[in-house]
């Protein structure tokens, strides 16, 4: 039997990312993470597109080493379309495009955010269909119903600032490095949170908002400096372990409520929050109250990666959705 060999790009933020699938196993997953960033306290998309464009050749050429596999195997090439920045976009799209024309092989695109919930089925265990998807990262926070590899519908979702946003500007008010998510996830592991109470806005349906918390603790935060200006120093622990709590408490009431009323309790999280520990704690707890079973991906696959990709595009390979050589990035493609 002919193998299905797919080569996998990623650039749509600020990973340069590669990976290659070969019949449903994803054989490899080389990122490589952009530091630049790192002094301007968040993504700036030009240094991104840069930097992806010096990555992408030096990437996929490690893929085809570590796995031994030869351009000439390869039967398809995938590559996230959006969504994402655009100049990041460009270039992981162009190369796609260029190596697909040169083999002579079909193009595949994919739905970043689709594919970071099919990251659940690189390895196992896989979850069973229907399940909830909490999809939370640094520019989305949604609820998904996903029936199968290729149906998925969005049915509550941030009407503002995604929580991974919500995390990273905390941190910066909070003086940590970007992307201060994982920072606050440590500090929180030895802290009190229930020392500081943040309100939290109701909104309708299965939906979320997060700028007004935001606000309320830069609010916070300056009212207390003005009492004692090494406030944030002295209690950094408890700041961030009530500001994690408060965050998980919106998450958790929305998904409980979505599971209660679809019917659905099997939950799965995904993108770069879903690394955070106390989130991965609270579906746990509510595993046991509510029995649920719940379906947390390898730490590898929750932030930015190509192998998410290729295991997308390898469903879409077996489901013939290819796409023409005219095709260009979608920043706001949706789900
Ligand atoms: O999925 P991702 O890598 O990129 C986007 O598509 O946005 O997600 C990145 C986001 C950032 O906001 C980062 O701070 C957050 O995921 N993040 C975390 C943790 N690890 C990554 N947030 C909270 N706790 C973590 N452990
Ligand atoms: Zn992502």
């Amino acid at each position: 039997m002919e193998h299905i060999t797919i080569l996998a790009i990623e650039s749509s933020c600020d990973e340069t990312s590669a990976s290659i699938v070969r019949d449903g196993v994803v054989l490899n997953n080389v990122v490589a993470t952009q530091k630049v960033h790192e002094e301007y306290g968040g993504v700036v998309p030009e240094l991104a597109s840069r930097a992806h464009q010096q990555n992408i050749i030096p990437v996929v050429e490690q893929a085809f080493r570590e796995t031994g596999i030869a351009k000439e195997e390869l039967t398809a090439i995938g590559f996230t379309r959006g969504p994402g920045l655009l100049g990041a976009l460009l270039v992981g799209t162009a190369y796609a495009k260029s190596m697909a024309l040169a083999l002579d092989i079909p193009l595949i695109e994919v739905n970043h955010m689709e594919a970071h919930i099919l990251a659940h089925f690189i390895d196992e265990p896989r979850p069973p269909f229907p399940f909830l998807c909490l999809t939370v990262s640094g520019g989305h926070t949604q609820i998904v119903l996903v029936k199968d590899h290729l149906t998925m519908e969005v049915v509550g979702k941030t009407q503002d600032d995604a929580v991974g946003e919500a995390f990273d500007k905390s941190a910066k008010l909070l003086g940590l490095p970007y992307p201060g998510g994982p920072m606050i996830d440590k500090y929180a592991q030895l802290g009190d949170p229930h020392k500081f109470e943040f309100p939290v806005s109701e909104m309708e349906g299965y939906n979320y908002s997060f700028s007004g918390i935001k606000t309320a603790i830069l609010y916070f935060l300056q009212r207390e400096k003005r009492k004692d200006e090494q406030f944030i120093e002295k209690n950094l622990n408890d700041i961030c372990a009530s500001i994690q709590f408060t965050f998980i408490k919106m998450l958790m009431q929305k998904l409980k409520r979505a599971s209660r009323e679809l019917k659905v309790p099997h939950i799965a999280i995904a993108g770069g929050v879903s690394a955070n520990k106390g989130l991965r704690q609270a579906l746990e707890e509510e595993a046991k109250k509510s029995r649920w079973t719940v379906y947390f991906p390898d730490f590898e696959y929750c932030t930015d990666n190509a192998g998410m990709i290729a295991i997308a595009a390898h469903y879409k390979y077996e489901a013939g959705e290819f796409c023409e050589q005219s095709v260009s990035p979608d920043p706001r493609m949706s789900i």
